[in-house]
């Protein structure tokens, strides 16, 4: 192996293979819908997101010089130059799109890799700020593409965690572990369910020919960075604190009802919603195994209502679309999904009468609030990889 790529610092346990090393080629990173478990991956919880068909794509040429040259033609500072040779720093790009890629080359700078100059064009059919995380897409994505830049290969697990903590550090938001686990785990044809504590997984397959994923854009820009989700967090930490756990994910509902009448109420609503969130999850992926998409649906709505009146991450756009959904027939179940204040929300329909449900959402979403809704229908997708 030549020494430009990764130098004698190297960690050798996060080195799973070598890879061939590549001057010109294209990786795609899927964006994620999470169909239930919200608001716990960071509370060692359960989680079940899948990887969609909307991605982010980087077509990637090799420079003969030290400078990484990102460009797209999606945002309002369309190139951005950074210089190899020296450290950066999470001020650097802090509030810009180059964010996420910084972040994800100071993780694998500090890992002692060192990195050829190259062009990253980027490009994608994944919206921005929707809430379907194309910060991390665009982080796992950034990070494939170093690998086979370097010709090396990280653990996947480092590799999603080395993304999440591009994205505290370069972009200041404290997400938990689920979106860029969707996004380098992502499986065709199966959601996963993934233990955040463990960080165990599972596919669970979901059955396209009887059930279709559709997701519904409110059309409000989700934003984390604006605190609210930091404050959720530190709610959760302040309830387990008060309960005398190490995390919310200790207590089942029984423990619950007996310890959390002494709580305040903005920790015995947070944590409630934690504490029922784990065995819907649950429960939904019993009724998906055993293919009751009523049960699945209905876990669905609890969990809306839930993150709607306990854990208050909801909007009335989000509100509006999961109403209107109980009205469709065909529909089993809709909420929100993922960080909440506006982006998407995601519901479970009949694979056989997708046509008639969308028109349906699109007039009625339409009659109530005069805003077109953009939606689509998507499969569970593969997780980012080297296309060409
Ligand atoms: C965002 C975060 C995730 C997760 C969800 C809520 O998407 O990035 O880590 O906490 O919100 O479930």
């Amino acid at each position: 192996m030549q020494d430009h790529r990764v130098n004698s610092r190297r960690e050798r346990h996060l080195v799973l293979e070598e890879a061939a090393h590549r001057e010109r080629f294209s990786v795609v990173a899927p964006g994620r819908v999470n169909l239930i478990g919200e608001h716990t991956d960071y509370n060692d919880g359960l989680v079940l997101p899948m990887a969609i068909e909307p991605h982010i794509r980087l077509d990637v040429a090799a420079r003969a010089d030290r400078w990484m040259v990102l460009s797209t033609d999606r945002a309002r500072t369309p190139e951005v130059w950074i210089d190899l040779e020296r450290s950066l720093m999470a001020a650097d790009h802090a509030g810009s799109w180059a964010a996420y890629p910084c972040g994800v080359v100071a993780g694998l700078t500090r890992l002692g890799w060192e990195i050829p100059g190259c062009h990253v064009r980027i490009s994608a059919t994944l919206p921005a700020g929707a809430g379907l995380s194309s910060s991390a897409a665009l982080e796992v994505g950034m990070a494939t593409a170093v690998e086979s830049l370097c010709g090396v290969r990280l653990e996947p697990e480092e590799k999603a965690l080395l993304c999440q903590r591009a994205e505290h550090e370069f972009a200041g938001v404290p997400c938990g572990i689920m979106d860029q686990f969707a996004v380098t785990f992502g499986t065709a044809g199966h959601a996963i369910l993934l233990d955040c504590r463990t960080r165990s997984m599972r596919h669970v397959p979901l059955a396209a020919e009887a059930v279709a994923v559709l997701v519904i854009q409110s059309g409000v820009k989700h934003s984390l960075a604006d605190g609210e989700y930091a404050k959720r967090r530190a709610e959760c930490q302040s309830a387990a604190r008060l309960l005398g756990v190490a995390s919310l994910r200790d207590l089942d509902a029984s423990q619950w009802h007996r310890l959390a009448q002494s709580l305040p109420d903005v920790e015995r609503r947070r944590s409630r919603h934690v504490v029922t969130e784990h065995a819907r999850t649950l429960a939904f992926v019993a009724a998906l195994e055993s293919r009751d998409w009523r049960a699945a649906g209905e876990c669905m709505y609890g969990s809306h209502a839930s993150l709607r009146h306990d854990y208050e991450v909801s909007c009335a756009e989000l509100d509006e679309i999961v109403e209107l959904s109980r009205e469709i027939d065909g529909v089993f179940g809709c909420r929100m999904t993922g960080g909440g204040f506006g982006g998407c929300a995601v519901a479970l329909v009949d694979a056989g009468q997708t046509g008639r449900i969308l028109d349906e959402f699109r007039g009625r979403y339409r009659r109530t609030t005069g805003i077109d809704p953009t939606m689509f229908l998507t499969r569970a997708a593969p997780g980012a990889s080297l296309v060409s």
